[in-house]
């Protein structure tokens, strides 16, 4: 079985296949950005991209996976790079506090504004509601989100005019 993961193809051994997603992101490839918040699919910490779709990894076994992409927070823009341009509007907007739930709200929030980049407030409000949060009080990652949809929506113009 394989899955690819952040564009590479990665392994998944014999023994691990009955690991959720979660397990096998964090404990097999050390990728800690995704989060064990509650472990039964009611938080939204551990969200990761799959196949284009906001995924809870702590409910997803990695059997179901095989042949799927994988898009963790890790993923987004490298190191090297300067921050995507959602990333920099959770910073700009103050979206950010303790951070334990911003890989999951950034990739859930990245999923949806691929598929809706001209979202509006109520729009964005119920596309991350299964996501929570305990120190925001959410109103600055909306805030961030819709600032970023302008990029998304840039991206799709220029993507019809080429
Ligand atoms: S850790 Fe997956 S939803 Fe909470
Ligand atoms: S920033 Fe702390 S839980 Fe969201």
């Amino acid at each position: 079985m394989k899955l690819t993961v952040n564009g590479a193809t990665t392994a998944i051994a014999a023994g691990d296949k009955n690991l959720t997603l979660l397990e096998w992101l964090r404990e097999r490839l050390d990728l800690t950005g995704a989060k064990d918040g509650c472990g039964v699919g009611r938080c939204g910490a551990c969200t990761v991209i799959v196949d284009g779709k906001a995924t809870l990894a702590c409910k997803t076994i990695l059997a179901n996976l095989n042949g799927a992409r994988v898009l963790t927070i890790e993923g987004l823009s490298a190191p090297s790079e300067p921050l995507h341009p959602l990333q920099q509007a959770f910073v700009d907007k103050g979206a950010i506090q303790c951070g334990f739930c911003t890989p999951g709200m950034v990739l859930r929030s990245h999923a949806f504004l691929l598929a809706h980049p001209r979202p509006d407030r109520d729009g964005i409000r119920r596309a991350l509601s299964p996501n929570l949060c305990r120190c925001t009080g959410y109103q600055q990652i909306i805030d961030a989100v819709e600032a970023a949809s302008a990029a998304y929506a840039g991206q799709r113009e220029q993507e019809k005019t080429t």
